[in-house]
């Protein structure tokens, strides 16, 4: 006869975090050697409103003279919509970088640290209404986005939604190709949002440093009027257009002077107008 081993409590009992503000690493993809996407439990508490970010990161090393250890934390865009079970964020690989060089190398099971409170300008509320919405990245200044393309009041609030990514090289463009793939086959999505709501969306990629079937930085494409041509649109007016800019600090500079130069104005939660612009975190 075959014993039966009774089940212990402690095998029953969860893994009492040892982390400030834990949460669980659930998936980890690597999208090329300076880019990588993870998701993370999310606590229950948490709420936010897509586009917002919060501050992750890990404990850092013990303090050489003290031996004490402080959280090393990050901002970090939500790349999920607020309606997902779990968080996901997107992130590059800094070799010597303080965090990413470490956050790297996280797996399913590891914990990071995540302080919930979100905060962030990249929201709807801190725009007028209007009828086309321009969503401009660079980089993993797409992590808004992602969560923004994944958002329900996105389709609802406007009639046609731009989405343009401009990276080095065509595999950098991939974790946003996938995700605008995913989105418009996602049948709950389509249900949430109505039949045909990926219409809505254009996605408009460029690559600077690689051959690919569009070339060139979106900023410069505004300025010699391409885009307006490729997408058979007149321009960009304060009337209509509204946009949300995420990208190095260069790009937000030169899209915040074009923008401007369209007529619209810089909008904040607690004075929206016509456009508003984050910068891409780095860790
Ligand atoms: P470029 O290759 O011409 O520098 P990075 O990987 O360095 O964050 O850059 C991501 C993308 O953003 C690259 O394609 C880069 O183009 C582009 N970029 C950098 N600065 C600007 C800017 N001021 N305006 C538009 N695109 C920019």
């Amino acid at each position: 006869m075959t014993e039966l081993k009774p089940v212990t409590q402690a095998s029953a009992v969860k893994a009492t975090p040892t982390l400030p503000d834990a949460q669980t690493v659930t998936d980890v993809k690597h999208w090329t050697d300076r880019l990588f996407s993870f998701r993370v439990t999310r606590p229950q508490t948490l709420r936010f409103r897509s586009g917002e970010f919060v501050m992750i990161g890990l404990m850092g090393d013990p303090d050489p003279k003290t031996g004490k250890q402080k959280p090393l934390l990050r901002a970090y865009s939500i790349a999920s919509p607020a309606w997902d079970e779990e968080l996901e964020f997107y992130s590059i690989k800094v070799q010597d970088g303080p965090l990413t060089s470490r956050l790297q190398h996280i797996k399913p099971g590891d914990q990071i640290i995540l302080r919930p409170k979100p905060v962030g300008t990249l929201v709807h509320d801190a725009l007028l209404s209007g009828k086309r919405l321009w969503f401009f990245a660079t980089g993993t200044g797409f992590a808004p986005f992602a969560s923004l393309i994944r958002e329900p009041q996105t389709y609802e609030d406007y009639d046609q939604i731009i989405l343009t990514h401009t990276c080095r090289d065509v595999a950098e463009l991939e974790y946003g190709r996938k995700l605008v793939e995913d989105v418009r086959n996602d049948e709950m999505l389509a249900e949430l949002m109505g039949e045909g709501f990926a219409d809505k969306l254009v996605y408009y990629p460029t690559t600077t440093r690689e051959q690919s079937p569009r070339m060139g930085r979106v900023t410069d494409l505004l300025e010699d009027g391409t885009i307006f041509r490729d997408l058979g649109i007149d321009g960009i007016t304060p009337e209509t257009d509204r946009a949300m800019v995420c990208g190095s600090i260069g790009l937000n500079t030169d899209l915040k002077k074009i923008l401007e130069g369209f007529g619209l104005r810089e909008g904040a939660n607690s004075d929206p107008a016509e456009y508003v612009v984050e910068k891409a975190f780095v860790g």
